[in-house]
């Protein structure tokens, strides 16, 4: 992760408490860089909901590279329309996404 991407994250990460019992979902999840940093270092679940497919792949594939799957779901979606029940995630994040809502 970015030196200036993974500044944000932990700043934003120290205003929350976040535990490994916590369930995070990350709208507009890119990459999956913040998903696998807060799973790392949190133990936390993380919900990675992201438009783009080819981005939701490659987040896959480095899921598994880091043998991360187990604590990080990628599903392909909007939004703007979220396909979860309602109390399903203790935070809901998300960085530089939100933007792009119309
Ligand atoms: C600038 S990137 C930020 C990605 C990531 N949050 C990060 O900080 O690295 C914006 C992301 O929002 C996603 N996105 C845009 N509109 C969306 C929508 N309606 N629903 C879900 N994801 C969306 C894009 O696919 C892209 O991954």
């Amino acid at each position: 992760m970015e030196i200036a991407k993974e500044r944000t994250v932990k700043s934003m990460a120290s205003l929350v408490e976040i535990n490994s019992k916590y369930r995070v979902l990350d709208i507009g999840s890119g990459y999956g860089g913040t998903a696998r940093f807060l799973a790392k270092k949190y133990g936390c679940h993380v919900t990675c909901l992201n438009i783009s497919k080819k981005q939701n792949l490659v987040n896959q594939e480095r899921n598994e590279q880091q043998k991360l799957s187990s604590l990080i779901d990628v599903y392909e979606g909007s939004f703007e329309d979220l396909p979860f029940p309602n109390s399903s995630f203790d935070i809901v994040w998300s960085q530089d996404a939100i933007n792009f809502s119309h």
